[in-house]
């Protein structure tokens, strides 16, 4: 039985969990409870807040946590980083009031800044040789500006409307994060099976995800210039039709090539496209 923990709500959650059932990881999402056992493969989800996820599989209290970078990195846990996932991606970014005028990181010269990630803050201005205040928040820190508590804050961006609506604009990128699997340093060859299963399939899941089927009919003395617009994995699969020079071709391709594919194999005689959704593929 291995254990993994995610967080219990905010950002990752959901995707955490979605991630984990298109895993074959199913457990009822019962966020109430700590602790839960997965119905179909032996493993047990640990709820935590995302910023005790890593020292807890540092500790080995879990085997796999999936968390933000950026956590990771605060924490400065002694753990693996097994896979970045393509989600919750985010930037730790330094903003200030937007009507200030920014003249580069020197800026910050004994400025006061308000942040939830005084360690990976500390680094950034050390190695820029910068002497400014650290003030440590756990929560709200964009409204600590206009409340006269800070000059800047150090904190997550996503959309950008956080700091909009509090009247702050973002002036330094110090990191870039998004949703990591982790594991413990020292996995028991058990636990190691499992969760190299489980990685395995999380890589199906990740390859899988924005891949469309598309099959059409296709003039034999076409086929080739449509294989060049349509490269497979090994090489699409070619179906003779019972119509005299015609044959059907079947390849899987990237949701955001799809349309320029479809209109490039219309212009050489398509017919017929079918797109369908592909749910996995395994390797
Ligand atoms: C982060 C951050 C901002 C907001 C930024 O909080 O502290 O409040 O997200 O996102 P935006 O750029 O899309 O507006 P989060 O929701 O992760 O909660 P937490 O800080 O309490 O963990
Ligand atoms: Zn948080």
């Amino acid at each position: 039985m291995i254990r993994i923990a995610i967080q219990n709500k905010g950002r990752l959650s959901d995707e955490s969990t979605e991630l984990l059932n298109h895993a074959g990881v199913f457990f009822d999402n019962a966020k109430r409870k700590y602790l839960v056992k997965s119905r179909s493969f032996p493993a047990e989800v640990l709820y935590l807040r995302d910023d005790d996820i890593p020292a807890t599989v540092e500790s080995g209290a879990a085997q796999l946590g999936i968390v933000g970078l950026n956590e990771v990195a605060e924490s400065g846990a002694d753990v693996k980083i097994v896979k970045r996932l393509g989600f919750g991606y985010c930037r730790l970014c330094l903003a200030i009031p937007k009507n200030e005028e920014y003249t580069g990181p020197e800026y910050f010269n004994g400025k006061r800044v308000a942040t939830s990630y005084p360690k990976v803050l500390g680094r950034y201005f050390d190695r820029m040789g910068i002497k400014a205040t650290i003030m440590f928040i756990s929560g709200s820190v964009e409204i600590t500006p206009s409340a006269g508590m800070a000059d800047a804050i150090f904190d997550i961006v996503s959309s950008g409307g956080t700091l909009v609506s509090n009247g702050l604009k973002e002036v330094e990128t110090v990191m870039e994060s998004e949703a990591v699997l982790i594991a413990n340093n020292e996995l028991s060859a058990e636990d190691t099976e499992l969760a190299d299963e489980l990685l395995a399939r999380i890589e199906s899941v990740a390859i899988s995800r924005d891949k469309k089927y598309i099959l059409m009919n296709i003039p034999t003395d076409r086929l080739q210039e449509a294989i060049k617009i349509l490269p497979a994995m090994r090489s699409p699969t070619v179906i003779p039709l019972a119509a005299e020079g015609w044959c059907s071709l079947h390849s899987v391709v990237a949701a955001g090539e799809l349309w320029e594919k479809v209109r490039l194999l219309k212009q050489i005689g398509a017919e017929g496209i079918l797109v369908l959704n592909v749910d996995k593929i395994i390797l």
